[in-house]
């Protein structure tokens, strides 16, 4: 079953999987294609053409500007922003009023299972990896690697989060190597600025 909310304002020829719900006063532009099971929350905007896997959760006020891609269980906090126009201008510079021809959309493209925090910007084009987390307030410029866990402004990486959402703990007597208090998960450091998950015997 789909819900789609009275108040929600879906165009006819967005795409909305099953299982997916459209809170009040949402809006899900054209050719919007969403998933299966997917929560679009109160007052959030999913843009023109924007994709969204399966298991995508868009919490209220949440603004998802077209070219955005979003891989499956991807979760968007409240009142976050996915930006679209790196030098925006409402004008011209002879005064005259921008068209939609007259600026390049760039998108935000993110990963599997990744979480942006309440009210963090993600500043187009940037790419979160899968299983990123991107705290509450931060503004990302900079693409985030595959487990990053990245906060502030602008956004730096402080450690890493595991499939869980839960930080990583550095594995004593194991150089590089990290494990999720909440999973018992195994990671390893790759070149500095990567996280690969490991089998436990590797
Ligand atoms: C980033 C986050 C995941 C860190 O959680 P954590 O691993 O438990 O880390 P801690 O709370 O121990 O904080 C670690 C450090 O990061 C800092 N920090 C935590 N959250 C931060 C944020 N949003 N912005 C800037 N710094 C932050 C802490 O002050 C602390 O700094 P310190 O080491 O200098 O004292 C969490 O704070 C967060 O922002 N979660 C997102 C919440 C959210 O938006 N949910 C959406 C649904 S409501």
């Amino acid at each position: 079953m789909i819900r789609i909310e009275e108040s929600a304002d879906v165009a006819k020829d967005a795409t909305i999987g099953e299982g997916s719900s459209i809170w009040h006063l949402a809006q899900v532009r054209e050719g919007a294609r969403l998933g299966k099971n997917c929560v679009v929350g109160r007052g959030a905007y999913i843009g023109t053409g924007v994709h969204l896997g399966d298991n995508c959760k868009i919490q209220n006020y949440a603004l998802v500007y077209e070219p955005a891609d979003l891989a499956d269980g991807v979760f968007i906090g409240p009142a976050a922003v996915l930006t679209n126009d790196h030098h925006p201008r409402a004008i011209n510079p002879d005064g005259t009023a921008k068209s939609a021809d007259d600026w390049e959309a760039v998108g935000v493209t993110i990963g599997e299972g990744a979480a942006i925090g309440a009210r963090a910007v993600c500043v187009a084009p940037v790419t979160i990896g899968p299983w990123a987390t991107v705290a509450a307030g931060a503004v990302v410029t900079r693409d985030v690697p595959p487990f990053g866990l990245v906060v502030g402004v602008p956004a730096r990486r402080i450690g890493w989060v595991g499939r869980a959402g839960v930080r990583l703990v550095p594995v004593f007597g194991r150089e590089g190597y990290f494990k999720c208090p909440e999973t018992g998960a195994l990671y390893r450091e790759v070149a500095g600025n990567d996280l690969r998950e490991v089998e436990p015997h590797e």
